[in-house]
Order: C-alpha cells, then structure tokens, then sequence
C-alpha cells in the first residue's frame, strides 16, 4: 500500500478532517487526498495552474487548499499564530528534508499540533539498499557521491529519526516503520506530552556513528519494522480511538 492510499483509508475510517504536509513539490500526494482542512509546506513547489486546476475539478476539496512557501523550520517559527488558530492536526506526511536532522526537527515540532488520537507519518524510512541511504541534503548531492550500488532511488538518512524517537522517547511515543513505498515511518502519542520535546545532543551523534547495514540486521529492535498487514492493524487502532 502505498503512502497516498494509506492517509486515504485512514482519514476515511478515523473521521479526520485536518491533514499536514511537509514537502510537496507537484501536489502528486497533496492534491488527490480527500480531507476538509489541508495545509501544505514546501520552499519550492511546483505545481502550475493548469495542474490545480484539474485537481480542483477532481476533488472540490482543494479549494480550501493552505499553501506556505518555505522551509518547514521557518513555517513552524513564523506560523504559530496560524495553527494555534487553526486548532490540532489529525495527520501528517513528513516528506520534506530527507536528513536525520531536518526530519527530526519536522517531527518535534509536528508533536506541538497533533491531536493527541492523531498521526505522523513519515516517508523513506527503509531504504532499499545501502545506496539509497546515502546521508545527503538532496538526491543530486547523494548521486555526486556515485556510491556503489547506486540505482537513482533515494531515502536519505531519515531511518536514523526513527532510531532516535525510538531510544528517546519510548515512554511518550509509539514508533515503527511499515515495510511499503520506501518505509513508512509511523509516530502515534503513546502518553501526554507535557512540554515541547528537545533533541538531546549526545544522542544525536550516536545515530551517525550506526550504519544502515546493522539496521537491516536488526529491524525488529531497531526500528520496529512491520510488514504490510500492519496498514489494517493500525487503520482499525486509529479508527477505534474516535
Ligand atoms: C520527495 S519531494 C515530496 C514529494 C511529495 N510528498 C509526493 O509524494 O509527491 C520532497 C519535497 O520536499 C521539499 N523540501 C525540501 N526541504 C524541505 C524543508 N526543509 N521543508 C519543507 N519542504 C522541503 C522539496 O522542495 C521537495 O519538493
């Protein structure tokens, strides 16, 4: 199942109607999602006029479409009042910065929004080969590496978010990654936040001394990969919290 199919069933079955974007680019998961409030967040989007329209006339919910063109860091500095206005997100696609780094911070602050019954997913998390996890700040930096191996897909490092949420945070947050389109990361809130999660440096640089091979080695522990069945297990959790 892929990502776009996944938010689908799940804003149908848990009645959500608030549904957050993080990296955009032409709307290919955005703008055929059907949900009453969405937002999305991408410094460079590329989505022509013609192409919104048709999607307009394809799914009428677009016409409440919010679009901020910048980085996910700035929307959350700058936007507060914005989405403190706009009230708790039911769910949300972290598809922006494919680092460790830009990808946690897009979780930490995604936590501040969420309802509590809500959820995170992120993409890439389970890149298919060494290769595709080559640590770069785009797809273009990580070809210019030309590692071995290399097939044109790309993940990143954001397997290394989930490694952390995992150690960090295992009495707040539920964390495991779903074995479909690239590895679907899914953060849920197990107990109350309290206060604004901060990243603990130490632990930080102990995720970039793991390599990806031990991760393979070790998925069930590590990152608590699921196979695909899992779609339904947490589609019914999620639904049956309403
Ligand atoms: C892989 S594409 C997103 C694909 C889209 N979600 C889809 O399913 O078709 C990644 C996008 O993230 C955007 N991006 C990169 N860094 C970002 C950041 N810091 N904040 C928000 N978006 C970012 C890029 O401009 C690019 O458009």
């Amino acid at each position: 199942m892929d990502r776009i199919t996944l938010i689908q069933k799940i804003i149908k079955e848990a009645n959500f109607s608030a549904y957050l974007e993080i990296g955009t680019q032409a709307g290919k998961s955005f703008l055929p999602i059907k949900c009453k409030y969405k937002i999305a967040v991408d410094p460079m989007f590329c989505i022509s006029s013609k192409r919104k329209i048709k999607w307009l006339l394809k799914n009428p919910l677009n016409i409440k479409n919010k679009y901020f063109e910048e980085t996910s860091d700035d929307f959350f500095a700058k936007k507060k009042s914005f989405l403190d206005k706009r009230g708790k997100i039911d769910i949300i696609l972290i598809d922006g910065s494919h680092t460790f780094e830009g990808s946690l911070k897009d979780v930490l602050n995604s936590l501040k929004y969420l309802n509590d019954r809500g959820v995170i997913i992120l993409h890439d998390c389970y890149p298919p080969n060494v290769a595709s996890a080559t640590p770069a700040k785009s797809k273009n930096e990580a070809a210019k590496k030309e590692v071995e191996g290399w097939t044109g897909e790309w993940c990143g490092d954001v397997w290394k978010t989930i490694v952390y949420l995992r150690r960090a945070f295992s009495d707040l947050l539920d964390v495991c990654i779903i074995n479909t389109d690239y590895g679907l990361g899914i953060v849920r809130i197990k107990n109350k936040i309290q206060k604004p999660l901060s990243i603990d440096n130490k632990l930080f640089d102990e995720m970039h001394k793991i390599p990806f091979e031990e991760v393979k080695q070790n998925a069930e522990s590590m990152i608590g990969l699921k196979d695909e069945n899992f779609t339904k297990v947490l589609i019914n959790e999620l639904a049956a919290k309403i």
